[in-house]
């Protein structure tokens, strides 16, 4: 097992391996209890390492027997690996250990999940495996023989024989053991194939369950798309004879990007309309996007420690970001990518558990796969782009895979880049890598003369460990227009670099509105006081789409805020206002559905903390509902034609215009509910054709309280499919009233299908009620405590899933003092529990500070 007594790892305190891996022959006999790997791996000295006693990391091993040379060796076991005796120079280590895959509910190194066998080595399961260097700076060729009776037998790189019981495969192209995968059972393929921009013919499989065969025609084309895309955009060729990707039920991700073979979460890879939103083709999209570009930002190029983990995650996010992009709408994905920074990392970053896009130390890996290093990697790199132009990323990405292909790099690799190709100095950008925590951007601006001055003062708070901060580089983009409407200076990327400092723009003939941060153009909170007229002016007029909608939002903040802290009433002039966007059919329907949502509850309490209210849940559910109300009364006569507008006639196509329509009419049944009471809703129900307009009723029907027959309904129609189950257990705890909440999730934790050792039907119930603010921070802390109870159950079984799962305690300190003194106490409790995981003492420690 694990040491679970903490022990904290130092980027400063990197040391290369002290040997290279030539090769690695593998062959895995597979039994469920019982799986014997024996390894051969040719060990050289490595000349830039200093010496060092010879170390294979292996967890929850049984080791059979151990040779050097083809001498029999008796290694020093340890906790984490073992040690031992090595000549001078190259010599041939060879192993042989038993794991028992059916007994691993870890879902980290070989386990099984509905009778199939499957692997996650990422980030350190390789080790669990068998004994090796099990770090991503040593990277070799693999050959590895898979034995066993299932049908299909799976690794990476290409098949090279078979015969009845094995199958070999190679892998040209040397990796760290993180990218190893194998994969055995009774699986079926989908196929399909490629032509590369060389000519090259590329196999392309999704294997996936029998019964899944259906779902994977939209996952092929997404696949098609991105490996066309990737040679348009960024020049890559695909590299091997065959990809393939397969979908396992049981997995703690999204999906993982082993060399040529990626293994998929079934949620983020199986599609149909009948089963799958709108939403969800979208994700699929993207996220096998994401996994095929990191074929050359991951795996061509890794990273040389695990540190440098945004040096492929941010990047890859950034590229798949693009593509989404090209694909569908820019702006949309736009806004939407923003709505998930500060849903979801400037919480991170404002809370316990902020840490730098490069962290400097971590006791578990696993935790730092965060919305920090993922998001605002990504932001850190799209600001990058901004700074030095397209033209010049492009460049600057061309000698990256040039100089680096085939290595292990680091940040100052990737920024050195940049720096030779633009001639740039990037000291202060390197910033964005070391500081954590959300600059504070203030503005003031000034007229004179005919001249603009815009004076803007940036500060970042204080996070865990980071006192004092200095300036970062912000790149502020910036338009402004005359009191007419008309755009006078078109965006111009200001390059901020001081604490304060001013810009000026000349030969204006009258005080402009300023439209400041277009884009979202640096990941920073904004603070601008403006009047309500200058919002509403912005949303009439601005240009810049990502401008319009934070208008509306910022007038719906500060309505919201009104209503709760002020008790005053809805603002009538910005429903008429927005009004006006909603009628303006030349305006895409996906826009006109993210100018309707309201800034979610946590958002706004994380808005009224930052201005010093202590957020009341229940006064924030309250507010909430009482707007929406009254939108919903207020557009009466708006809705019905909205709806007409939204109508889909065509067959059903997950393409971003029809998706955009159902958005916007499912935006519209919403409100149209509250004053039907869930007729419309039930009528969309009774007709619906497809999952996102099924789904988007029954959501409707719950929150009017009239779910009792659609429920039942839906569940008789999907109770076998469990990607659609998991949807009816999510959807019950995240619409249900607050007030009902804990008591549904722990109702449904009750039934025979509540398998809370899979990480999906485990997040559908627990992550749904987090994200029912006020029913999570229910004032008696039946929230908290519930929650507490099931991550301490499921620590047992799987530390990764139930770490990442704590991080819904991060905001506990903005709350009032009772509720803060029962979220501690849930924490507390999880922390006392003996034998808890390395994981999950690492975050509970931090979450209490
Ligand atoms: N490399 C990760 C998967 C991973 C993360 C494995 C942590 C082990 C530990 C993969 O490329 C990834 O980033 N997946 C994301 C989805 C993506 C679209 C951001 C995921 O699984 O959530
Ligand atoms: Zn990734």
């Amino acid at each position: 097992m694990k040491d679970a007594s903490p022990q904290t790892i130092y980027l400063k305190d990197y040391t290369p391996f002290g040997w290279q891996v030539a090769d690695v022959h593998l062959t895995v006999a597979l039994s469920p209890d019982a799986t014997r790997v024996r390894s051969r791996i040719r060990f050289e000295p490595n000349p830039d390492a200093p010496a060092q006693r010879f170390f294979l990391h292996g967890e929850d091993l049984r080791l059979i027997r151990a040779s050097i040379d083809g001498t029999e060796v008796t290694p020093v076991l340890t906790a984490e690996g073992l040690e031992c005796d090595v000549p001078e120079g190259g010599f041939l280590w060879e192993s042989e250990v038993e794991i028992a895959p059916a007994a691993n509910t870890a879902l980290e190194g070989l386990y099984m999940s509905n009778g199939m066998y499957c692997t996650q080595c990422e980030a350190e399961g390789f080790r669990k495996i068998t004994y090796y260097p099990d770090r991503p700076d040593v990277m070799s060729v693999f050959t590895v023989r898979i034995e066993g009776d299932e049908p299909v037998k799976l690794s990476n790189g290409n098949p090279v024989a078979q015969g009845e019981g094995w199958a070999e495969w190679h892998d040209p192209w040397p990796k760290p053991a993180y990218l190893f995968a194998l994969v055995a059972g009774e699986l079926l393929n989908h196929p399909g194939s490629f032509t590369t921009m060389s000519g090259r013919e590329v196999e392309l499989n999704i294997y996936v369950r029998p019964g899944d065969e259906g779902k994977c025609a939209f996952g092929m084309q997404a696949l098609k798309d991105s490996m066309r895309w990737d040679e348009e955009v960024y020049g890559r060729e695909y590299d091997l004879d065959i990809f393939n990707i397969v979908a396992v039920d049981d997995f703690n991700m999204g999906a993982m990007e082993n060399k040529g073979l990626n293994v998929f979460n079934s949620s983020c890879v199986l599609a149909s309309p009948e089963t799958s939103t709108d939403a969800n083709f979208e994700r699929i999209e993207a996220i096998i996007a994401h996994e095929y570009f990191h074929n050359w930002t991951g795996n061509r190029i890794t990273c040389r420690d695990w540190f440098q983990l945004c040096l492929k995650e941010g990047l890859t996010v950034f590229r798949d970001s693009q593509f989404t992009s090209d694909m569908r709408s820019a702006e949309v994905k736009r806004i939407s990518d923003v709505i998930d920074l500060r849903a979801r990392q400037f919480p991170e970053d404002q809370g316990p558990l902020s840490h730098p896009v490069r962290p400097e130390s971590f006791q578990e890996i696993n935790n730092f796969y965060t919305a920090t290093v993922y998001e605002k990697g990504a932001e850190v790199i799209g600001m990058l782009r901004r700074l030095v132009g397209a033209e010049a990323y492009a460049k600057a990405l061309d000698l990256y895979f040039e100089r680096h292909d085939g290595q292990a790099c680091t940040i100052e690799d990737w920024l050195k880049v940049f720096e030779d190709s633009t001639g740039r100095d990037l000291t202060q950008f390197k910033r964005w890598y070391s500081q954590s925590g959300t600059p504070h951007l203030k503005v003031s601006d000034d007229y004179a003369d005919g001249t603009y001055t815009l004076t803007f003062t940036q500060e970042t708070p204080p996070t865990p460990g980071q006192p004092e901060k200095a300036p970062q580089v912000l790149p502020i983009a910036v338009g402004l227009l005359n009191p007419n409407g008309d755009e006078v200076v078109p965006t111009t990327m200001l390059e901020m670099t001081e604490a304060t400092q001013s810009f000026t723009f000349e030969g204006l003939n009258a005080k402009p509105v300023p439209s400041i941060l277009r884009g979202f153009s640096a990941p920073v909170v904004l603070m601008r006081e403006s009047t309500a007229e200058e919002k509403s002016f912005l949303l009439a007029h601005d240009t810049d789409a990502f401008n319009r909608w934070e208008a509306s939002r910022d007038l719906a903040r500060a309505c919201l805020s009104a209503m709760i802290t002020e008790g005053a009433g809805p603002d009538l002039a910005w429903i008429d206002a927005l009004e006006q966007v909603l009628r303006d059919a030349t305006l895409d329907p996906a826009f006109r559905a993210l100018m309707l949502a309201l800034p979610t509850q946590a958002e706004l309490a994380q808005m009224l903390h930052a201005r010093g209210v202590t957020p009341d849940p229940d006064a924030i559910y309250a507010a909430t509902e009482t707007l929406r109300d009254a939108m919903a009364t207020r557009w009466s006569a708006l809705l019905p034609e909205l709806m007409a507008e939204a109508r889909v006639d065509a067959p059903f196509a997950p393409d971003a215009e029809q998706s955009g329509k159902r958005a916007l009419g499912n935006a519209v049944l919403s409100l149209q509910t509250r004053l039907d009471g869930g007729k419309a809703a039930q009528a969309q129900y009774d007709a619906a054709d497809n999952m996102t307009m099924q789904l988007s009723a029954l959501s409707c029907l719950i929150t009017a309280g009239a779910e009792d027959a659609a429920l039942a309904a839906f569940e008789a129609q999907w109770k076998d499919d469990r990607l659609v189950m998991d949807k009816w257990f999510a959807l019950q705890v995240a619409a249900t009233a607050p007030e009902k909440a804990v008591a549904r999730a722990s109702a449904l934790t009750e039934r025979a299908d509540f398998d809370w050792k899979n990480p999906n039907r485990f997040r559908a119930v627990m992550g749904s009620l987090a994200m029912n603010h006020a029913g999570f921070h229910a004032k008696d802390g039946s929230g908290y405590r519930f929650l507490a109870d099931w991550l301490i159950k499921l620590d047992e079984k799987n530390p990764q899933t139930t770490a990442r799962m704590c991080s819904v305690f991060q905001t506990w300190k903005r709350y009032d003092a009772d509720r803060q003194a029962l979220m501690k106490a849930a924490l507390e409790r999880i922390a006392a529990r003996p034998g808890l995981s390395r994981d999950v003492t690492e975050m509970v420690t931090r979450l209490l500070g």
